[in-house]
């Protein structure tokens, strides 16, 4: 705090006011930086799993429970008088799925009653999360029965309002009294629907049900997917996400691996194979857990989008303080070692790869960075920050350091809390700020020598506003977008420590009040899920990624910045926020070292409204954001002069310079 005032004096006092920043960037001197700078964080907080990313239509659908949470029905409701009822068979489906649903033919589906000897259709809806949406588009269903049937079954996606039937199909009954029978089917809609209050329902005839009922469980229902994935994710939240350029991806989350207690962490075996061997989880967020997003699912989302994988392994800490002594705590730690195996060992040698090639992927996926535990400075107390350092961490950091050399294993806690992160390991940081403290971030990392991850970072408090309790913004707002950019300036600035940062939550569903500043809002209709002002940032940012910081002799304030350059791409960067500032506009004059004069280069300044407060409002759907791209050529002094106005976000890229250039096509030369 007292930095940043003397340097706002600084600014007022000294400077005069059109005079320009000069940036000289160095051509040698920089570093290499970590090529997964800019990331996020997933986990299944307030239906951002089950209900947002995960594809699922079908809400409670397998009536799981916890030792937090009892079955429900949840979600569903009878048709023409059908009793729907929660059973637990002698027979259950699988061990996983213990309880049911039992549909019986209820008293006005009875022939008598309805005066006609004619059959009549009995079943149930559910009115998914929130709704559904309803397009003409391919939609892949399931569901399991058990009970003597004669018939067909009807699968209809229909109005919650008006009963309207937008599309449905007949599925012929393959039912047995003494088995659960699977039953697949396709559905293609012939209509959109108007609005996302559909539900879906499967009916059959009521004369058809030998004893008059039916047990049913794991009804679902997915729209196409991304990527086309099985059991895959809502295809618009995965390509918002996808479309700012993510490289680094956090899984499985913060609270939700470690869980409630000991006895209900995030176990990701759990969540391995067919859906009817997926139990559930409690999560943390007070709401059942399908355990349908699990392992496998956020490997493939990185592979999808080839992102680098921060994987966290649970470490004997609970949310409730839960901690495992330490003679107690090997099991954990060789269940992290399996999960290690089971992400990246091989698949003919090793027992967990061999599961993994199993479920369908043979090939090891990349893993080069575990985490152990999250925040484990805050859950436990002093004694869970103390029995971290002193054996959960070194247990842990010795026993996959000893398995996978490789592995950067990294602490759940930061130098900033209080842990000097012994060798080789690294450390985790967490910000949730206001946009001062995430200016503050700008040199935090600057002689902190110890590699880190930034694990969660956005601006969620106006200046002022500390602690969970006062403060929180609804939505990322646009003076809070360029705090986050100066932090990330900062950290991409260390990016030779820095290994990469992470927005934190990604998706919010705007019907469950989730916290506040989540990088992407959505809703049962898509036509609602909304980019955050700082999902333009990271886009710019994380979209011009550099290879190797470049020196450069400045003051910083109000403009903030780092240099580097692309080896890869041959091309010079500069990346660059105001925050502050006391004119309108701020001149730069940038200069490459080395660069020849009349250098074309791109030049993209984001801008925001004029109330610093602004954000992208989903139920107006105005973007607030201003990109502006331009082209400009440095002049015969090699200068690139340009001005960014007071709380805007720029990045300047050259054009592949032709050194650069030569260089590559000289490497590929020799490569033929
Ligand atoms: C490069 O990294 C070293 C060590 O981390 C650091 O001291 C130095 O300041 C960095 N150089 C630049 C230009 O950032
Ligand atoms: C779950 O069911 C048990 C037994 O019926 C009951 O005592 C308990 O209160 C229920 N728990 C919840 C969270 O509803
Ligand atoms: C009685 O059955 C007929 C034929 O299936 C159906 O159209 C009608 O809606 C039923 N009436 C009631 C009251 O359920
Ligand atoms: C569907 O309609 C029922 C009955 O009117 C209502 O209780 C439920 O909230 C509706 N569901 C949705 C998603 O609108
Ligand atoms: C339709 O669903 C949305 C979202 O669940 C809700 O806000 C809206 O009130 C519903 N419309 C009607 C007419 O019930
Ligand atoms: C789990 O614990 C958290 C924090 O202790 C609490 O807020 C939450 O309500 C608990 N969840 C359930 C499902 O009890
Ligand atoms: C920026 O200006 C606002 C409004 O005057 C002030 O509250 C805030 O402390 C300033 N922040 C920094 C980092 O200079
Ligand atoms: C880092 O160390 C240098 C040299 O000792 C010092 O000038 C600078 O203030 C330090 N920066 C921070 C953020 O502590
Ligand atoms: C999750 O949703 C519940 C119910 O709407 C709400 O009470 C709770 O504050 C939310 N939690 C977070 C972390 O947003």
């Amino acid at each position: 705090m007292v930095r940043v005032s003397l340097a706002a004096l600084a600014t007022a006092a000294a400077v005069p006011l059109v005079s320009a920043v000069d940036i000289a960037v160095k051509a040698t001197g920089g570093n290499a930086t970590s090529p997964h700078q800019y990331g996020f964080l997933h986990e299944d907080i307030n239906n951002s799993g089950d209900g947002g990313l995960y594809a699922e239509l079908i809400r409670n659908r397998a009536f799981q429970s916890s030792s937090i949470f009892n079955s429900t029905l949840d979600g569903w409701t009878p048709i023409n008088g059908a009793a729907l009822s929660l059973k637990d068979l002698d027979e259950p489906l699988s061990k996983a799925l213990k309880t049911s649903m039992n549909v019986a033919v209820g008293s006005l589906s009875s022939s008598k009653r309805n005066g006609s000897s004619s059959s009549q259709a009995v079943g149930f809806a559910n009115d998914g999360y929130w709704g559904m949406d309803v397009k003409i588009q391919p939609y892949t269903g399931s569901f399991w029965v058990k009970g003597e049937y004669e018939g067909s079954f009807t699968a209809s996606l229909r109005s919650n309002l008006t009963g309207e039937v937008f599309g449905s199909t007949e599925i012929e009954a393959k039912t047995s009294a003494d088995e659960w029978v699977e039953h697949e089917f396709k559905l293609t809609p012939t209509k959109d629907a108007p609005n996302s209050n559909n539900t879906f329902s499967l009916t059959f005839d009521a004369a058809g049900a030998k004893d008059g009922s039916l047990d049913f469980n794991l009804i679902s229902l997915f729209p196409p997917t991304y990527k086309g994935r099985k059991n895959g994710l809502r295809i618009d939240l995965a390509e918002a996400i996808e479309g700012f350029h993510p490289t680094l991806l956090r899984i499985p989350g913060g609270n939700m691996l470690e869980g409630n207690n000991s006895n209900a962490w995030w176990d990701w075996k759990n969540t391995l194979g067919p859906l009817k061997d997926r139990p559930g989880f409690s999560g943390v967020w007070g709401y059942q857990q399908s355990n349908g997003l699990g392992l496998m699912e956020y490997l493939y989302l990185a592979e999808d989008m080839d992102l680098e994988i921060v994987l966290g392994v649970y470490n004997g800490l609970s949310l409730n303080g839960d901690i495992i002594p330490k003679d107690k705590l090997q099991p954990f730690v060789d269940d992290a070692l399996d999960q290690i195996e089971f992400v990246s060992g091989d698949a003919s040698t090793t027992k967990w790869g061999r599961r993994r090639a199993e479920l369908g992927h043979p090939a090891p996926f990349k893993l080069q960075y575990v985490e152990v535990g999250n925040e484990d400075w805050l859950a436990g107390g002093d004694e869970g920050w103390a029995t971290f350092k002193e054996y959960r961490f070194p247990m842990f950091l010795e026993a996959i350091n000893k398995k996978y050399p490789h592995i950067t294993v990294i602490s759940s806690g930061s130098v900033f809390d209080g842990y000097e992160v012994p060798a080789p390991g690294a450390g985790d940081y967490h910000i949730y700020g206001t946009p001062d403290s995430l200016v503050d971030q700008f040199d935090l990392f600057d002689n902190v020598t110890i590699p880190h991850i930034i694990g969660e970072a956005a601006a969620v408090h106006p200046n002022g506003g500390l602690g969970w309790d006062a403060g929180l913004l609804e939505y990322p707002w646009w003076s809070g977008t360029i705090g986050e950019a100066v932090s990330m300036i900062g950290y991409e600035r260390n990016a030779d420590r820095i290994i990469g940062a992470a927005y934190a939550p990604i998706v919010r569903s705007l019907d469950r009040w989730q916290w506040a500043a989540v990088m992407i809002q959505f809703a049962a209709d898509p036509a609602k899920t909304t980019l955050s002002t700082s999902w333009y940032l990271w886009e710019l940012f994380a979209g011009h990624l550099m290879t190797h910081t470049l020196p450069a002799s400045s003051d910083f304030n109000p403009l903030y910045y780092v240099t580097g350059k692309n080896e890869d791409k041959g091309t010079y960067l500069f990346k660059g926020a105001v925050f502050n500032a006391t004119t309108d506009e701020v001149p730069v004059s940038l200069i490459f070292e080395g660069l020849r004069p009349g250098t074309e280069a791109e030049l993209t300044i984001l801008t925001g409204p004029e109330d610093p407060y602004g954000f992208n409002d989903p139920f107006t759907g105005v973007n607030v954001v201003k990109t502006v791209k331009e082209k400009v050529v440095s002049d015969e002094e090699g200068r690139f002069a340009f001005s960014m106005p007071d709380l805007s976000i720029a990045v300047l890229e050259t054009k592949s310079a032709k050194c650069g250039k030569k260089k590559r096509d000289m490497k590929q030369g020799l490569r033929h």
